[in-house]
């Protein structure tokens, strides 16, 4: 371990860029620098190239064809291009839409958005794992619905939604379904065919590929069947999403999504081994820990819970020059807001401070966790006799 720097274990705010996704970008900042729109010359066309073999790699991951890929700026970008575009695709079908209360705010703002616009949307509750229940998203369709959006895992908690069964869902009642993957894509297994997924969002940062890059899966060959675009310009991605292309990170996502394919199966076995050493060893040694999120349905490397009568914020203040951690929820330097996520699972208002959000990731080793129960071991005991 380096010990001049603090263990990361924020892997869900962001991952390094690995070694070999840097490699495979650096020619295309220099010497492949080249427009992939200007494919009259050897510079453009080498872009060009190198844009539609990410397109493969990402495609591949997701069971989808290369077709259905769409480059973005990141998740944000795609989820706003799913939820804007669709609902203005279809508003002649309909007007209503289906969320949940635990999605990421890059969903839930732009469903705020929406209900300004004169949309509907219905935010449906989770269960105190934070599972949304796909009972419930079919009771909510109604035939103004066209469109249902549900994050494939939580970024805080790590809860695994059923997308089998709401891809089944919305199919049997013609609804499309966009799942916002940012932290599931890499990290778990997802098939767009046999999940029944129509649009899909995933983030190059999050799965050690670069920051400022992602992807929009949209099924079938014509996009605009589904979408309107929501930004114009030079006709890039099939009219969906205009703008140069950022050929150095679309080549990054393309490498990191290759590398995360070969490993993720190893890489979770690793992660799940240390989350649950993690945690067994939090609640023999730090009394009264819960956890957070789903016991089985959850990312492998997240790994989410509560120090009862410990101000979480304290926590990781005094544990910065060792661990860098998270509460996994947005706050401004001035006020600490309760996260919602855990208050959409019902953690009593005693809990809400008290969350910790461990982000495993690949280059974690096992004597950092150790280093890391060791050094909570250690503060949490110190912080409790502070009381
Ligand atoms: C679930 C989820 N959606 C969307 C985003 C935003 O992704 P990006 O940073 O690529 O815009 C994140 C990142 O924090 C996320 O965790």
């Amino acid at each position: 371990m380096n010990n001049t720097r603090p263990v990361y274990m924020d892997h869900h705010a962001t991952t390094p860029v690995d070694p070999r996704v840097l490699e495979a970008m650096l020619p295309y900042f220099k010497d492949d620098f080249g427009n992939a729109s200007s494919i009259d010359h050897m510079y453009g066309a080498r872009a060009y190239e190198a844009v539609e073999k990410a397109r493969k790699q990402v495609a591949s991951i997701l069971n989808a064809k290369p077709n259905e890929i769409y480059f973005t700026s990141g998740a944000t970008e795609s989820d706003n291009i799913a939820l804007l575009g669709v609902t203005d695709k279809l508003a002649a079908k309909g007007n209503h839409i289906i969320t949940c209360v635990t999605e990421h705010k890059a969903v839930l703002d732009t469903a705020k958005h929406l209900e300004k616009m004169g949309k509907s949307v219905t935010y449906l509750p989770v269960d105190q794992y934070g599972m949304v229940n796909p009972a419930d998203i079919e009771a909510a369709i109604t035939d103004r619905t066209i469109l249902i959006s549900i994050m494939a895992a939580n970024n805080e908690i790590g809860t695994i939604a059923p997308l089998q069964e709401i891809g089944e869902i919305a199919k049997k009642h013609g609804v499309r379904f966009h799942t916002d993957a940012a932290q599931a894509v890499g990290h778990i297994p997802i098939d767009v065919k046999a999940m029944k997924i129509d649009l899909l969002s995933l983030s190059g940062h999050k799965i050690y590929g670069p920051k400022g890059i992602g992807a929009l899966y949209i099924t079938g060959l014509n996009p605009k069947k589904n979408i309107s675009p929501v930004m114009f310009g030079g006709g890039h991605e099939k009219g969906i999403r205009s703008g140069t292309y950022n050929v150095p990170g679309i080549v990054g996502l393309g490498k990191a999504i290759e590398i995360a394919q070969k490993e993720m199966k190893a890489e979770a076995e690793r992660y799940k081994k240390w989350t649950t050493m993690m945690l067994e060893a939090f609640q023999n040694e730090c009394g009264g820990v819960i956890l957070n999120g789903h016991p089985e349905q959850r990312l492998p490397h997240n790994l989410n819970v509560c120090f009862p009568g410990i101000e979480s914020k304290a926590l990781i203040h005094l544990l910065r020059d060792d661990v860098a951690i998270s509460t996994g929820s947005a706050c401004s330097t001035t006020s600490v807001e309760a996260s919602y996520v855990l208050q959409a699972i019902g953690r009593e208002e005693e809990y809400l401070h008290s969350a910790i959000r461990f982000g495993l990731g690949r280059f974690t080793t096992e004597e950092a966790i150790y280093h890391v129960i060791y050094k909570f071991r250690g503060f949490v005991q110190r912080l409790r006799n502070l009381e």
